[in-house]
């Protein structure tokens, strides 16, 4: 999508130097576009955790490309064993979102009859840019699918605008390409579908205020930042026609693990009888879960994300100041399941689906 006109992907391959991945360090936006090179797997361990890059999409590609990383800084004789080590250190960078877990299994697969250190790092950069484009292709099918949903809401107001209300980051920047929540968004605006998005703040990191609304003001979607407490009153009030959040890790079941909120947004969609759709591509589906709320392990944070905030002073400088007392202690939690019962229906690469396991399973028979 665009940043200043120009359009970029979140992770690509350095253009003159295959050993150098570029990524956008999503830490510093929207006060600064920059971009950092990853080298080596310990980079891209670090750069998940600390979240330079973020969003499951774009963490599961990043761990791809942080395999083959590892490979082109072994050599002959450890690259097997180095192989194995590295794939369970970048799986532990995250724990909430499956796709990391997934997509790192999905390349140890491709790399299993590779007969040299040659050969494995000449598939594993084939492979992770091979689930790069895949991710594109699945954000680009989840925005056609959703948009339907926005185009039938759109025939009913009469030109006014279909307000969509999000949570956290779900857009492009969480993914490689168009997002998984914010593709409908994108599709619909540019079908010329009058679109207005709610876009939660998303405490503790701000990932709405700073990173979604972001990327909708560089498309030029309309779009308004509001505080994480405000979207029930909004639901109260007819001023949000459908919910579209993405997901970390939803189980075969259709429980929606996703950014910690997400789930009071559900309750209040349900008692205000405003849909509330999960955005995501098969690589979230964890297909080995069953009970999100028991069994998804949910990510506990540094407590700084809570007792300091970031922002820009008058003079352009960045600074982080605490804004709680330093004797209270402070908790966490990254994440919270959206149990199935309060999910309208999941948005997939392969179409729309009620959040059960039967529907689940038909989109996904080989599963
Ligand atoms: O902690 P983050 O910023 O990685 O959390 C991201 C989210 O919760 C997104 O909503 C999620 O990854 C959905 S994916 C596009």
């Amino acid at each position: 999508m665009q940043v200043n006109g120009k359009n970029y992907h979140t992770i690509w391959v350095h253009p003159d130097n295959s050993k150098i991945i570029k990524v956008i360090d999503q830490r510093k936006l929207p006060f600064e576009f920059q971009i950092v090179d990853l080298k080596s797997s310990s980079d891209t361990f670090k750069a998940i955790q600390n979240m330079t890059v973020r969003g499951a999409p774009l963490i599961g590609v990043t761990g791809a490309y942080g395999i083959y990383l590892g490979l082109v800084n072994s050599d002959e004789n450890t690259w097997r064993k180095n192989l194995t080590q590295n794939a369970e250190y970048l799986k532990s960078a995250r724990p909430t979102a499956v796709n990391l877990a997934l997509l790192i299994d999905e390349m140890l697969t491709k790399l299993v009859n590779c007969i040299s250190l040659e050969q494995a790092c000449n598939i594993s950069l084939h492979e992770a840019t091979r689930m790069k484009e895949r991710e594109i292709k699945w954000s680009e099918a989840i925005g056609e699918y959703g948009c339907e949903l926005i185009e039938a809401i759109s025939k009913n107001k009469n030109g006014a605008p279909v307000n969509i209300l999000t949570h956290c980051n779900a857009g492009w920047l969480a993914c490689i390409d168009w997002g998984t929540a914010t593709a409908p968004v994108y599709k619909a605006f540019h079908k010329g579908i009058p679109v207005h998005v709610w876009v939660d703040e998303t405490r503790p990191r701000n990932q709405g205020a700073r990173l979604t609304a972001w990327e909708l003001a560089q498309e030029g979607v309309p779009h308004t930042i509001i505080p994480d407490n405000a979207g029930g009153h909004l639901m109260q009030h007819g001023l949000v026609d459908l919910c579209i959040v993405g997901s970390d890790r939803t189980t075969s079941t259709g429980d929606v693990a996703n950014k910690i909120g997400t789930y009071l947004k559900a309750l209040a969609a349900f008692d205000n009888r405003v849909p509330f759709y999960a955005a995501l591509p098969s690589s979230s589906i964890d297909f080995t879960m069953k009970d999100g709320v028991n069994e998804i392990p949910i990510e506990q944070r540094d407590s700084e994300e809570v007792s300091h905030m970031e922002g820009e002073l008058a003079g352009g400088q960045i600074a982080k100041m605490r804004i709680i007392n330093p004797l209270s202690p402070v908790a966490n939690y990254g994440f919270d399941v959206t149990p199935a019962r309060f999910v309208t229906a999941l948005i997939t690469e392969r179409g729309i689906c009620k959040a059960n396991p039967a529907d689940i399973q038909k989109l996904f028979p080989e599963r």
